[in-house]
């Protein structure tokens, strides 16, 4: 048994949160009740790259009582839980996870994944396997290096298939695909209906929130608060801080999303213009230097940045340092930065994502849909990945609604059912008027 953790002896608090998010996971348990009388992945070598949390702890917990062997790190350098990393450790899972790793450390530990051989891959932002790809094209410079001397060469192992978690992830998984370089098909678990439409809005929404209350303790009610990006991460990030009773500012480049911005009732600004009266800015676009150095001249004296997307490439780092003449931590999670014309800006998690880094992820509840969905293409990739080609494909709609089905029946919603009569009147196209 091999891993890397902070810290063994902390597995027994790892194992008190696991139970936490079990208890609130009820459609991945069913999955895994499933799983145990079924055995479905057994033999299965399962390489997963995800944040190391109490509800991943859950999936990993499924997978293997489906018969699979699990290697896991982490899917960003500071989103580790150290408890539930510690515990995965004591049950068996190879990980090699642990908060504040360094970006070396962080590409060694996808190197021990890949040396695993995996035969399906788990991703949260495409590192897994974009980090596999460029081994085998010979593409990357310095993790490349990293990563060569741990798998070797010509180790890259051959998988049947593999899943994504993020939007980020499938963002970079389509350009390998439309490059003709994609090895094996992949599943866009982000995708899903009960996916993105709760973890990304309710879930990002939530966790957000959660994230900029815990480092700083600030008062958003009467505050202007910017939220960079309306797409379901950014409208469930707009949804809660209004309710919370800010004043919530979107910017957008899309002309439908600023659209739906301003009929679902927010301001929508430029970034330019955002800048000058927000009192507390998010970036959720997905896409890099969203503020930059000229924006954050013009914020006001006091102002917080935060970002929620899933690199730390939204908010300009490099800008913010070159504009920066004192730097100083206020605890953790909260840097100050006095800028050289005087005024003071706050970078909350060093920008990473802020609901993982200064806040525990998405609530169990919703990550629920997002792991059972993930167990569930697992299983079918297992089934019938070998007869797919490389290419990035959906959820299949039955995994989907039955994903649905389960979390209603765990929360004792009865739906209706259609009769004979509607099945017909769907059915055809001859009954108008
Ligand atoms: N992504 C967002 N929240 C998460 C969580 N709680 N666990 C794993 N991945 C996440």
């Amino acid at each position: 048994m091999s891993y890397r953790v902070k810290d063994i002896a902390l597995a027994e608090r790892g194992r008190s949160l696991v139970a936490w998010a079990r208890d609130h996971m009820p459609v991945l348990s069913r999955v895994r009740e499933m799983f145990s009388s079924e055995k479905p992945l057994s033999g299965a070598r399962i390489g997963a790259c995800l944040h190391v949390t109490k509800e991943t702890a859950v999936l990993v917990e499924a997978l293997m009582e489906g018969g699979a062997t699990v290697a896991l790190c982490a899917s960003n350098p500071l989103s580790t839980q150290d408890e539930v990393a510690a515990y995965l450790a004591s049950i068996g899972v190879h990980v090699y996870a642990w908060r504040g790793m360094s970006s070396e450390e962080y590409y060694e530990a996808i190197g021990k994944v890949l040396s695993k051989a995996p035969h399906i891959t788990i991703d949260d932002g495409a590192d897994l396997v974009s980090t596999l790809h460029k081994l085998k094209y010979g593409e990357g410079s310095q993790e490349l290096k990293i990563v060569e001397k741990i798998v070797g060469g010509d180790h890259i192992p051959k998988v049947i298939g593999g899943t994504e978690e993020t939007t980020t992830g499938v963002v970079r998984l389509r350009s390998l695909a439309e490059e003709g370089k994609l090895l094996y098909p992949i599943i866009a678990v982000n995708d899903a209906y009960t996916k993105f439409l709760f973890d990304n809005r309710y879930g990002t929404g939530q966790s957000t929130i959660d994230g900029i209350l815990r480092a700083t303790n600030t008062l958003l009610c009467g505050k202007t608060f910017v939220v960079a990006g309306y797409g379901w991460c950014g409208r469930g990030i707009a949804l809660r801080a209004r309710g919370m009773g800010a004043n919530v500012v979107v910017t957008e480049v899309n002309p439908l999303r600023a659209l739906e911005a301003v009929m679902d009732g927010f301001t929508v600004k430029s970034m330019v213009e955002a800048c000058r009266v927000g009192d507390i800015f998010v970036t959720a676009t997905g896409n890099i230097n969203v503020i930059r150095g000229e924006h954050i001249l013009k914020m006001k004296d006091g102002a917080i940045l935060a970002n929620s997307g899933h690199f730390n490439v939204e908010i300009n780092l490099n800008d913010l340092e070159v504009i920066t003449k004192e730097k100083r931590e206020i605890k953790a999670n909260i840097a100050e930065h006095v800028l050289i014309n005087g005024k003071k800006v706050y970078v909350l998690a060093e920008g990473r994502l802020v609901n993982l880094v200064a806040a525990e992820g998405h609530p169990s509840e919703v990550m629920d849909m997002s792991f059972a969905n993930q167990a569930l293409s697992v299983e079918y990739l297992v089934k019938r990945g070998r007869e797919l080609r490389p290419a990035v494909y959906s959820v299949p709609k039955e995994i989907d609604e039955e994903v649905a089905r389960l979390k209603l029946e765990s929360m004792n919603v009865k739906i209706d059912e259609l009769t004979e009569e509607q099945k017909k009147y769907l059915g055809s196209w001859k009954l108008g008027t």
